[in-house]
């Protein structure tokens, strides 16, 4: 188990009860998220960083029965706290990291990521991990309910050029890992990103 790993299970398991009372209201903002995807019947789609399950439920209404969703976490309290939660009936639950997921290459056609890539080691390996396992031609989106600006008001931080998720640094980034940035949103309420799996 590495330091990185430690952190994020010490920091999500010790909210993981919680969670989904300090954000009661975001489920209409994840369902948008989720219809960006723009999924089809039969669709096979990760949720990245899946935490309580939050987008499981519009994923498997996207997919219908006879699509996938696989919810994967490197935090078990969060995997537990969606297991009380009854999302395990909406997707199929994986306690594993997203830098090495147990999936086939090419095998989905989607995936979602909530709140994820602020918290990754190595973003660009780790994207490339989940582009390893999306066919071409699938599709990525990078979603927070909270945009930039107001998470870092809200975090007490400023808002630096080198962030991660800035613009002009997620797209060489996305590119650099398989992925062409095809839309970007960034406002007070919502931060969406959406790539393509380059061919
Ligand atoms: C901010 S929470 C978001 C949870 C959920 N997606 C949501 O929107 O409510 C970030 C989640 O990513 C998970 N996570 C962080 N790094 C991870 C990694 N390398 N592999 C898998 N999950 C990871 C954490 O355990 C946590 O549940």
């Amino acid at each position: 188990m590495s330091d990185d790993h430690t952190h994020v299970q010490e920091f999500f398991g010790s909210r993981a009860a919680d969670w989904d009372r300090r954000f009661p209201d975001d489920g209409p903002a994840y369902a948008a998220a989720v219809a960006r995807l723009g999924l089809r019947e039969g669709d096979r789609v990760l949720d990245a960083g899946c935490g309580t399950g939050r987008a499981l439920p519009p994923l498997r209404a996207a997919v219908g029965r006879s699509g996938l969703v696989v919810g994967a976490d490197l935090t078990p309290a969060m995997l537990e706290a969606a297991v009380r939660a009854g999302r395990d009936r909406e997707g199929r639950l994986l306690l594993t990291d997203v830098a090495a997921l147990p999936l086939r290459s090419r095998s989905l056609d989607a995936v979602f990521a909530a709140g994820l890539v602020a918290h990754l080691p190595d973003p660009a390996g780790n994207l490339r991990e989940l582009a390893r396992v999306v066919r071409p031609g699938g599709v990525l989106a990078l979603f927070h309910p909270v945009g930039r600006a107001a998470l870092a008001a809200r975090q007490g931080r400023q808002l630096t050029p080198d962030d991660l998720r800035a613009e002009a640094n997620l797209r060489p980034l996305l590119a650099g890992s398989g992925w062409d940035m095809t839309a970007y949103d960034d406002e007070d309420a919502r931060f969406l990103a959406l790539a393509v799996r380059a061919g």
